[in-house]
């Protein structure tokens, strides 16, 4: 085997969690020099035969966690997550040395509610911002979406948000600030429909009891498909939302959820 780049490190797998048979949840070790922002992806992958496969994956785990969790999709014909997918506890991952991301507080101007708006593994992100304390200093109120196919793929969000409450650190804000808003496109669910036509339609706001989405107030952050993304982008800047950056923090952000 070809030797190991400097960038990168080995990591054990220490348990996997499959949801349905395309999607899963992995934790493997965190080596002690490795910070990273609440929001933020990292390379993943596996050796091969001639040189490591790699994919970016948000850390769906909390920056303060002791280990790191991710949530993958398994595409069939995808060369790593077909491979990814069978990893047991024990089996070595590869993982970058640096993260990055735009899905940060800190590219998010000053206001009171965050609106984090996700498709499939898009929800992975806000998993990690969702159990970072700074979330609920910065913030009122949080407002979780999630949009699948299927209800089936809507337990990781639950999972999340469900045990919340039970967080040492963040419990109490959590159980008073945060809303989830889940929905199903393709079966029958407590609430379907694509979010982009929920949020275009007002319905998500009458379901919640909330006031419409207004830049004076709120930031929102969006994951997932790309199509889903330029949907978004189109909603928000008919609404003058602004797109921001690490570099130029503003009223948006958007990051594509990666496959394959
Ligand atoms: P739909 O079933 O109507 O395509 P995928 O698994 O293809 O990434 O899709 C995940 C979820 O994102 C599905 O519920 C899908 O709805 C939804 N979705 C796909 N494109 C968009 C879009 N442009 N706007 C909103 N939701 C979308």
């Amino acid at each position: 085997m070809a030797p190991l780049p400097e960038n990168l490190t080995t990591e054990r797998v220490l348990a996997i969690k499959h949801y349905t048979d395309r999607l899963f949840r992995f934790r493997i070790t965190r080596p002690a020099a490795f910070r990273f922002r609440a929001g933020e992806f990292v390379m993943i992958g596996l050796r091969t035969e001639d040189r490591p496969l790699l994919r970016a994956y948000s850390i769906a785990s909390p920056p303060w966690d002791d280990t790191l969790e991710f949530y993958s999709i398994i595409a069939p014909s995808g060369p790593l997550t077909s491979r990814l997918c069978h990893i047991k506890p024990g089996d070595e991952v590869l993982m970058a040395r640096k993260p990055t991301g735009t899905l940060v507080l800190d590219a998010l101007t000053p206001a009171s509610r965050l609106f984090v708006l996700s498709t499939g593994t898009g929800f992975a992100p806000f998993a990690s911002l969702l159990r970072e304390p700074e979330t609920y200093t910065k913030f009122e109120k949080i407002i979780v979406t999630h949009t699948c196919r299927e209800a089936a793929e809507l337990r990781y969000s639950e999972d999340i948000v469900n045990a919340l409450p039970e967080d040492p650190l963040i419990g109490e804000a959590a159980a008073l600030h945060v809303m989830r808003y889940a929905t199903c496109t393709r079966t029958s669910c407590h609430r379907s429909g694509r979010v982009t036509d929920l949020i275009g339609s007002g319905k998500m706001f009458s379901d919640l009891s909330i006031a419409p989405l207004n830049p004076a107030s709120d930031r929102v952050m969006v994951c997932g498909s790309l199509p889903f993304i330029h949907d978004m982008q189109a909603i928000l800047n008919a609404k003058n939302f602004v797109e921001g950056s690490n570099a130029a923090p503003a009223d948006f952000v958007v990051e594509k959820a990666f496959v394959g």
